[in-house]
């Protein structure tokens, strides 16, 4: 449904995104894993078409047999919302401050579904009761500010199914909120991806999120896919050296790990795109790391010199 291929996202200091191939189809679940600065969002921007004007984008990024890089912005609007939907990280940002939660969700539903007002706001509170939330008829009248932040959150999931996308881009949906309220979003995102056979690409540098609602999960660095497949296989296999320091320095996911042990992590940080080495981009902080690495670019699932484990 959505192929994504040799996909590149330029700014003045450099690829943020770096021939990334993926695609996803109808009713999958894709994580998108990777530190800050990653190029996560990037990525999930393009499956919008919403990448920065100053973006530079070269490949491709196909919907449905439609090329999204370089349409019309009108084509894209008919698109996004409809088709495609994201839910975005701090939902009081993606929420009007000025509008009635009913009317927030009634607006799609009344523009690119042609229903009546009230037709709409009856669409509206089924919507809000599909995501959990108690009492949906009085919420129509409620402000988003007159919410908590797991239930604001519920309100964007809401607007975004609102006209069926086929599509739904969750980029970080759980980091404002605490653990427990948390862990119920993802298992709401995970339940309305099956229940309606939704996409689903959830992006997040959490890998318990991930293991929790995708069956597939790309890894990013340095903006690379450096390695991808079924997510309980490259958690309990990982191949690529920048994974496996991922997994190894979350104490939960890492079966072999004595308890112990000093938490370890991956020593240094993601260096800034003007500085990210021509070859492999984790050269510099890899422990295995071998002359070629530097100077060319590993190809291949994982993208390593030295192959798989
Ligand atoms: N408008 C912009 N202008 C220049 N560089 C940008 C712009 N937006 C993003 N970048 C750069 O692109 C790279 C990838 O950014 P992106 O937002 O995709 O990272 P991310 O993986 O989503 O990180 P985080 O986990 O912090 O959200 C970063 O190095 C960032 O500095
Ligand atoms: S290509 Fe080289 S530097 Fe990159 S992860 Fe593999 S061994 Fe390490
Ligand atoms: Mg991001």
């Amino acid at each position: 449904m959505l192929a994504m291929r040799e996909l590149s996202v330029g700014f003045a200091g450099g690829l943020a995104l770096r021939r990334a191939t993926l695609s996803v189809a109808r009713g999958e679940r894709l994580g998108v894993a990777g530190e800050s600065g990653s190029g996560k969002t990037m990525l999930g921007l393009a499956c919008l078409g919403m990448l920065p004007e100053v973006a530079v984008v070269t490949g491709s990024v196909r919907f449905d047999g439609g090329e999204l890089v370089g349409a019309a912005e009108r084509d894209l609007r008919r698109l996004r919302g409809q088709r495609i939907a994201m839910v975005f990280q701090e939902p009081l940002s993606a929420l009007n401050p000025l509008r009635r939660v009913g009317e927030l969700i009634a607006e799609p539903l009344r523009l690119h579904r042609g229903l009546s007002r009230a037709a709409a706001l009856d669409r509206a509170c089924a919507l809000l009761s599909e995501v959990g939330l108690p009492d949906p008829a009085s919420r129509l009248r409620q402000y988003p500010h007159e919410m908590s932040g797991g239930q604001r959150q519920r309100v964007t999931i809401a607007l975004a199914l609102a006209c069926d996308p086929d599509l739904l881009i969750a980029d970080e949906p759980t980091t404002a909120l605490d653990v427990q309220v948390a862990a119920h979003i993802l298992a709401l995102l995970r339940a309305l991806s099956e229940s309606r056979r939704m996409a689903l690409i959830l992006i997040s540098h959490d890998l318990r999120a991930i293991a929790a609602v995708t069956d597939r999960l790309a890894v990013l660095y340095g903006g690379d896919i450096i390695e991808e497949g079924p997510t309980a296989d490259v958690l309990a296999a990982p191949r690529h050296p920048y994974t496996q320091g991922l997994i190894a320095a979350r104490p939960t996911l890492s079966a072999r790990r004595d308890r112990n042990a000093p938490l370890p992590t991956i020593p240094g940080t993601v260096p800034a795109l003007a500085h990210l080495p021509p070859g492999c981009r984790f050269a510099g902080r890899c422990p295995v790391e071998l002359p070629v690495c530097r100077s060319t670019r590993p190809a291949g699932n994982p993208a390593c010199h030295r192959g798989g484990p």
